[in-house]
């Protein structure tokens, strides 16, 4: 009998071509309606089609309890994102179920992506290009549109992994700004390489910054890491770049700090209660929202896609995943 294996929507082909390569049997949730995530129910009742025995996860999937009991025949799930707060570690973990990510790989798409949002948030191109196309331009004005330099600033980074680091190379280099950053754990290559300066609190960074970018995981120790009282140690004229995980941010009190102009603006690519965004958020003027893209490049997706079927292919031929998340 093949094995098994479950891919939870639509993903680049690689993976299905990699698992069918080895004599597996390929399974891809359609899409029932649109291009929608699963619904909870929609994804148990898929698992509870088939005997699987590995699964392709999405971010928008929630592996708990629940799902996990309607798949108990499943050794793997490989979840496509560099993310994994959406698998409940613990329990795969007493089930012997082994859980994966796919870390690494769209760093560097990432790290454009909230460069793209800190630029359109200093250059205001958003807002111009709105007046442009409404037919408001009447004419150059000396005063339209002030915007603000990037070059010089100092950029805080919260967490300085594979996606931070990426974005300290580029702002470091290329726009000369001065890095502040703060981890659990001191980054001897950012220091080193661009004079990066590690701050012993995070207070001590958002008064400091005048773009604050956050590159942390979803834990219990980072949600809501950035709350009213934080907001208000950061300076007025500052940006906040969310390219991590909504939670990280207490939405309602964001939309607060912007609306009073406690800060100067943000740049969202996720949202506490993805899909939804909190009322207020949409109709602001100084905010960026863009729909958790900043993976979206084929490069990344393929990557991503290869080290996904790559982890179960390793688990069901009896070999260590290379990236278990669970151990
Ligand atoms: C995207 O958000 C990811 O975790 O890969």
């Amino acid at each position: 009998m093949p094995k098994e294996i479950l891919i939870t929507r639509e993903i680049p082909q690689i993976a299905t071509d990699m698992l069918e390569a080895r004599g597996f049997k390929v399974t891809v949730c359609p899409s029932k309606s649109g291009d929608k995530p699963l619904s909870k129910q929609e994804l148990i009742s898929y698992l509870k089609e088939k005997p699987y025995d590995a699964v392709i996860s999405l971010l928008t999937d929630s592996i708990d309890k629940e799902v996990l009991d309607s798949a108990p025949s499943v050794k793997i799930f490989a979840n496509y994102a560099t993310g994994f707060n959406n698998i409940d570690l613990v329990e795969t973990k007493n089930r012997g179920i082994i859980a994966t990510n796919t870390p690494g790989v769209s760093a560097l798409a990432v790290a454009e992506h909230t460069v793209a949002l800190i630029l359109a948030l200093t250059t205001r191109i958003v807002e111009a290009d709105l007046f442009t196309k409404e037919g408001k331009y009447k004419g150059w004005s000396p005063m339209n549109f002030i915007g603000t330099d990037l070059s010089g600033k100092t950029l805080g980074l919260i967490g300085v992994g594979s996606i931070g680091t990426e974005v300290v190379r580029i702002l470091a280099k290329g726009f000369n700004c001065r890095i502040i950053y703060y981890d659990v754990v001191a980054s001897d290559k950012i220091e080193s390489e661009y004079g990066a300066i590690k701050t012993s609190t995070i207070e001590s960074l958002l008064q400091q910054a005048d773009i604050v970018s956050l590159h942390v995981p979803l834990l219990d120790s980072t949600r809501h890491i950035i709350n009213s009282e934080s907001l208000k140690s950061m300076k007025k004229t500052a940006f906040l770049i969310n390219t991590s995980r909504g939670p990280v941010v207490d939405e309602k009190a964001l939309v607060e700090a912007l609306e009073n102009k406690t800060i100067a603006g943000a740049g969202l690519d996720v949202f506490e209660f993805e899909p939804d965004l909190s009322p207020g958020l949409s109709t602001l003027s100084n905010v960026i929202l863009t729909p958790h893209i900043a993976s979206a490049r084929e490069s990344a997706r393929n990557e991503m896609a290869t080290i996904a079927a790559q982890n179960i292919i390793d688990v069901l031929e009896g070999r260590e995943a290379k990236n278990r998340v669970n151990k």
